[in-house]
């Protein structure tokens, strides 16, 4: 490739350090998780027989994230895969070929709210299984006492997303966890946005970690290239234990007797799990460090929220993570105008089934959101 056309790549790219992109849940690798990443390029978790210590390191990174998150049975497993949606796939794979083997019925109906991610969606198409939406309200939270109207013999998983990328909030997990025990359904959590943000934002973190340990949910979502800030492609998938992916689990000979493969891809770069555990364990970082930076874009989450609501706009909740949404009061049409515009003036704000919504995440600085709504400000003065 000429430098010229590399240089013109860059121009028409969009840059984290401008501030201007306020909808993507990825964000601007950390320093030192770049500097790690670097150093393990050749690093493939995918052959333990050339590389055995990295892949005893993969389970204890994991354990690592179970205590810090204050808890340590040991008992989950888990991998680092390619981001959010591969783990979500992995999820309803292992419950689709648990399901198989429990009712001897080749397929059944996968359970989502109408928020999940369309990962979820690709995950219900890959499995050949039925879909079926669940509602959600007007805090954008799954409606689960739709459950009730379904036969559980034919259910294969149900869905709890903690931290849902519309509007950044948790389904009511009680209550999916309460109706799945008495229905003895697979519960897959999403938690690729909450489970690296509610354990540092109050009461949730039982919902999330603790549920795998307590066995109210059997497979989660992780992402650690969202808020931890790790260089992408750095996903993660946990198990309630080793049981639940019996059924997935495929032996690759050519690689050793040890060699068995329980993800979708078969090379599988170690440099993030590499660069999360340093982030973890180095002293300058680990979890305070986590906790201050998701606090920052919490706090600034909400100070948003009020400062939209203050210049007319519609604001249906109080960010519990890091998103804010808003619509304007003359509804979805003009709210998809304004966000045409301020893309057009270099903002990228997020679009979701009429709302505006705006990620904070580690790259947004306060100064940026100020900037943001000069702009705002401007742009719906004009509309008017
Ligand atoms: C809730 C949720 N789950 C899964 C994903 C997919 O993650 P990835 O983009 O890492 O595949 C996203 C992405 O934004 C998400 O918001």
């Amino acid at each position: 490739m000429s430098k010229k056309t590399s240089e013109s790549e860059k121009t028409q790219d969009n840059d984290y350090s401008s501030g201007k992109i306020l909808r993507s849940m990825n964000t601007s690798p950390h320093p030192l998780a770049q500097k790690i990443f670097i150093e393990n390029l050749e690093l493939n978790l995918g052959d333990p027989q050339l590389f055995p210590a990295s892949f005893q390191l993969e389970n204890e990174t994991i354990q690592l994230l179970n205590s810090l998150a204050n808890y340590s049975k040991n008992t989950i497993f888990g991998n680092f895969v390619s981001g959010g949606s591969e783990a979500n796939i992995l999820g309803l794979w292992a419950a689709r070929n648990t399901f198989r083997k429990k009712t001897g019925q080749k397929t059944g109906q996968i359970v989502l709210p109408e928020t999940a991610h369309p990962s979820l969606l690709k995950g219900v198409d890959l499995m050949g299984c039925e879909l079926v939406q669940l509602p959600v309200d007007s805090s954008f939270k799954a409606e689960y006492d739709l459950l009730d109207d379904l036969d559980e013999k034919n259910i294969v998983a149900v869905v709890g997303i903690a931290g849902n990328t519309i509007a950044g909030v948790s389904d009511p997990l009680d209550q999916l966890f309460k109706i799945a025990s008495e229905k003895n359904l697979w519960v897959h959590l999403d938690a690729a946005l909450g489970g690296f943000t509610y354990p540092f934002l109050g009461e949730e973190k039982h919902l999330l970690y603790g549920s795998l340990e307590e066995g109210k949910a059997n497979s989660m979502t992780l992402d650690p290239h969202k808020m931890m800030s790790i260089p992408i492609p750095t996903g993660g998938i946990i198990y309630q234990n080793k049981e639940m992916i019996e059924e997935i689990s495929y032996p690759i000979p050519y690689l050793g007797k040890d060699a068995i493969s329980t993800t979708i891809t078969g090379t599988r770069p170690g440099a993030g799990m590499k660069a999360l555990r340093a982030m973890l364990t180095d002293p300058n970082y680990g979890w305070e460090y986590y906790r201050s930076v998701v606090e920052r874009c919490h706090n600034d989450a909400l100070w948003l929220k009020a400062e939209l609501e203050k210049r007319g706009m519609k604001v249906p909740i109080a960010p519990e993570t890091v998103i804010t949404v808003a619509q304007l009061p003359s509804g979805k049409e003009e709210t998809q105008k304004l966000i045409n515009l301020l893309q057009e003036k270099g903002f990228m704000v997020g679009s979701s089934q009429g709302w505006m919504r705006i990620v904070v995440m580690p790259h947004v600085k306060h100064e940026h959101l100020e900037s943001f709504l000069n702009v705002l400000e401007e742009t719906t003065t004009k509309m008017i």
